[in-house]
């Protein structure tokens, strides 16, 4: 039987008809922003900022998406969490870029004012912007439409000064002269916020940055940061030296997997129907259709174990202990939802069949009771 292709997805649509897809994501356990940007002709993109712990999250995207990326960048080394830069080229072969001025270990694309990184037809200008820390880039987009300033300019506030080669008066001629001179239209993405602030705009940061808006001068800003008194960020020790590896971690994982899982941007486990057709007699296939269903016309994987998805929770002890689970259902609707419940239960080896037995059947494997009416 033909197997069945994936339908591909419209980038267009997916960028909401518009030539450029954006996307900004969020790790709430840092307050960091990561931003996704794709040439929706060329489908090619590149991914700003990204955290080693979101790797699966912002990979299941890019891969839904059917982006080629081109590159991940960082704007600075960071000092609260470990980019997944070095994840993301081991998985797509992208380029990692970091300001030169960094010196870490990894880096393909070295970047410095006033170089471009090209995705398909657009780009983004580099921008130095330090003060914050001395490799500090800002990212531009080709039409000054929107720039990605990372800790150097931050929704009415700015990156501190008091670390990593920190500077205030270095930062404010950054911020004068790199940001501030941008269209007034220029929305600016900042690379945290722990507020739920996630854009503003040149003109609103010239009239009410705190720091250094409205009639701030120079000696102003240097005052207010050179009395800050922050805390050190609680994860610095880790994420100083995993950046200036790229995010390359210093040992690598070796415990293998149970199954090639692919995480979905929904967050689920997923196994395709090749590999579970593979492995039949590893796992236990888990249905939680109806009895009606499984015993009906459409069919059932042989040896299937049967637990209607309201059911599950009262009758979890009839799951085997220690054998993997692939959960299934008509479409993958009702066993994502029992894949989520037993994960959530402390199950360890639970994934859910993509597509399933919809697309089981399409990609031709076999279920036992099928009527030929
Ligand atoms: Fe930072």
């Amino acid at each position: 039987m033909a197997v069945a292709a994936a339908p591909a997805l419209s980038l267009s649509a997916a960028a909401g008809g518009g030539s450029l897809l954006f996307r900004q994501l969020f790790d709430a356990d840092t307050g960091t922003f990561t931003y996704l940007l794709a040439d929706v002709s060329s489908r090619k993109g590149v991914i700003i900022d990204t955290v080693f712990e979101q790797h699966g999250r912002d990979l299941a995207l890019i891969r839904e998406l059917g982006i080629e990326l081109v590159a991940s960048i960082d704007t600075h080394a960071h000092a609260d969490h470990v980019t997944g830069s070095w994840l993301m080229h081991e998985a797509t072969g992208c380029a990692i870029g970091l300001a030169a001025a960094t010196g870490a270990e990894n880096v393909t694309q070295p970047l410095a004012h006033g170089d471009s990184i090209v995705f398909g037809s657009r780009a983004l200008q580099v921008r130095a912007t330090p003060g914050h820390t001395n490799g500090c880039l800002s990212f531009v987009l080709d039409d000054q439409s929107m720039a990605f300033s990372g800790d150097a300019l931050l929704v009415r506030g700015c990156g501190r000064c008091d670390f990593q080669q920190g500077n205030a008066h270095t930062l404010w001629a950054s911020i004068n002269e790199q940001l501030l001179t941008l269209p007034e239209s220029c929305l600016l993405y900042p690379g945290h916020d722990y507020t739920g602030r996630g854009v503003t705009s040149v003109a609103e940061e010239k009239a009410f940055n705190p720091r250094l808006g409205g009639y701030a001068s120079e000696r102003d800003f240097v005052g207010h940061m050179q009395n800050l008194k922050l805390p050190h960020p609680h994860k610095i020790a880790e994420a100083l030296p995993g950046n200036m590896r790229s995010g390359k971690p210093r040992e690598l994982a070796t415990a293998a997997a149970w199954a090639p899982l692919a995480r979905s941007y929904a967050g689920l486990p997923e196994l395709t129907p090749t590999w579970v057709a593979a492995h039949q007699g590893e796992v236990t296939v888990l249905d939680v259709r109806s009895a009606e269903e499984f015993n009906g016309p459409d069919g059932r994987v042989a040896g299937s174990l049967l637990i209607p998805l309201p059911e599950l929770e009262s009758r979890s002890s009839e799951l085997p202990a220690n054998c993997p689970l692939v959960v299934v259902c008509h479409s993958g609707s009702r066993s994502a939802l029992a894949t989520q419940q037993l994960l959530k239960a402390g199950r360890p080896q639970v994934a859910n069949l993509r597509g399933g037995l919809r697309r089981w059947t399409a990609e031709g494997y076999p279920l036992d009771g099928v009527s030929q009416d």
